[in-house]
C-alpha cells in the first residue's frame, strides 16, 4: 500500500488532492483539524472514493500527535502540506497565528520527516511569493517581491526552509513546492468543492452565492488598473487539474533523492474579473448583480503563470477551461442550495 500524509487534506485543494492519489492508486491519510474546513467533506470524499478515508482530527502543531500518525500509520511514500491558514487581511491582524500555523507546523513536519527517512515533501505554496511581479508571464525564475502580508512572507519562509533542509549536508529529504495560481471549480461530480466559511473572500464563491441569491450583489474591486477592461487579471485554474499535479509532483520525486526545485501552477493564461464574471453568466444562463467598488488594499494589479516549466519536468498542464470551471462551481453552489 503506497499511503501518502496529506495534511489539511479537507480543504478545498487537500481533498480534491485526495481525491486524485485515491485515483492513480495510492492511499491518502489524511490529518486535518478542521479549523478552516467541515467534516462534511469526508462524506464527499467518501461518495466519490466508495469508502471513508482514513482521517485523523489532529493540529499539525502538535508535534507528539503528529508523530503517533507517522507511528500509526508510516511509512509513507510521501508527504503533501496543504495545512496552512491562507487569508491575506487576517495574516495582517493576526500575524502571530499565521507564524504558528504555516511555518511551525512545517518545521514539525519536516522534523519528524527526517527523523523517520520520510524523504519526499510536496508542499503547497502561491504565486504569492511572487508579488506584483515586474515581467509576465511569471516564471519559476522571477525574483520574489518584498511579502506584502504575513501570509505571503509565511510561503517565502516556508520554500526558504524546505530548501535549507533539502540542502543540509547529512540530509534525504527532497521537495517539490507547488506554486498555486488561482484555484477555482469543484469535483464535476458535485461531492466536494469549495467550502468557505462566512462571507468569501474569493472571487468564485461570491459570484456563486451572489448568482444563488445568498448575497445582494458582488462589488468588483476597482475598474481603473492598467488591463484591457480596468480590472484584475489572475490565472484561474480548474481545481481538479492542479490536485492532479500533487500526484505527477509525487511521481517527479520518486527515485530522486536531494532534490528542491519549484513549479508553477496555472493555466498560462489571464482573465479579468469582468471577464470572469462575464464567463459565469454565458456558461450558467444566471445573472450576477454587480457594481464597480474600490480597489482592494494588497491586490496586485494581474499575474498569471508560464506553465511551461511543469509541462516539460512534470509532464502535466492544464486540460479544463475556466468555462468548465465555472459550471462545476456552480454545480457545487446548487448542490449545497438543496442541502
Ligand atoms: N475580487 C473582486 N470582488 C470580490 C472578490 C474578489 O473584485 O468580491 C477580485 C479581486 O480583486 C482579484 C480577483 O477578484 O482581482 C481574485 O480575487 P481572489 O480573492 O479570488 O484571489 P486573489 O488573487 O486575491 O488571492 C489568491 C489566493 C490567496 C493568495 C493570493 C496571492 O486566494 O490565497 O492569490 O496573490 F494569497
Amino acid at each position: 500500500m503506497k499511503k501518502v500524509l496529506v495534511t489539511g487534506g479537507a480543504g478545498f485543494i487537500g481533498s480534491h488532492t485526495v481525491v486524485e492519489l485515491h485515483e492513480a492508486g495510492y492511499t491518502p491519510v489524511i490529518v486535518d483539524n478542521f479549523c478552516n474546513s467541515h467534516p462534511d467533506v469526508l462524506d464527499g470524499i467518501a461518495t466519490i472514493l466508495g469508502h471513508s478515508p482514513i482521517h485523523h482530527n489532529i493540529d499539525c502543531t502538535d508535534e507528539q500527535a503528529m508523530r503517533g500518525v507517522f507511528a500509526k500509520e508510516g511509512p509513507f511514500v510521501g508527504v503533501i502540506h496543504f495545512a496552512a491558514f491562507k487569508a491575506v487581511g487576517a495574516s495582517v491582524n493576526d500575524p502571530l497565528s499565521y507564524y504558528r500555523n504555516n511555518v511551525h507546523a512545517t518545521e514539525i513536519l519536516l522534523r519528524i520527516m527526517s527523523e523517520l527517512d520520510c524523504t519526499n515533501l510536496v508542499f503547497s505554496s502561491s504565486c504569492t511569493v511572487y508579488g506584483q511581479p515586474k515581467q509576465l508571464p511569471v516564471t519559476e525564475q522571477t525574483a520574489f517581491q518584498h511579502a506584502n502580508s504575513p501570509y505571503g512572507y509565511t510561503k517565502q519562509v516556508c520554500e526558504r526552509i524546505i530548501q535549507d533542509v533539502v540542502a543540509a549536508p547529512s540530509s534525504a529529504t527532497s521537495a517539490v513546492l507547488l506554486r498555486y495560481f488561482n484555484p477555482i471549480g469543484a469535483h464535476p461530480s458535485g461531492a466536494i468543492g469549495e467550502l468557505p466559511i462566512g462571507v468569501p473572500e474569493n472571487l468564485i464563491p461570491y459570484i456563486t452565492q451572489t448568482a444563488a441569491g445568498k448575497r445582494k450583489e458582488i462589488v468588483i474591486f476597482g475598474d481603473d488598473y492598467e488591463t484591457s477592461d480596468g480590472t484584475c487579471v489572475r490565472d484561474y485554474i480548474h481545481v481538479v487539474d492542479l490536485a492532479k499535479a500533487h500526484v505527477a509532483a509525487l511521481h517527479w520525486l520518486t527515485g530522486k533523492s536531494n532534490v528542491c526545485d519549484s513549479f508553477n501552477l496555472g493555466t498560462g493564461e489571464g482573465n479579468t474579473v469582468k471577464e470572469v464574471i462575464d464567463t459565469f453568466v454565458e456558461a450558467t444562463g444566471t445573472q450576477v448583480p454587480h457594481r464597480i467598488g474600490d480597489r482592494r488594499p494588497g491586490d496586485v494589479e494581474k499575474i498569471w503563470a508560464s506553465a511551461t516549466k511543469a509541462q516539460e519536468e512534470l509532464g502535466w498542464k492544464t486540460t479544463l477551461s475556466l468555462k468548465t470551471a465555472l459550471i462545476d462551481a456552480w454545480n457545487w453552489q446548487q448542490k449545497l442550495e438543496e442541502q
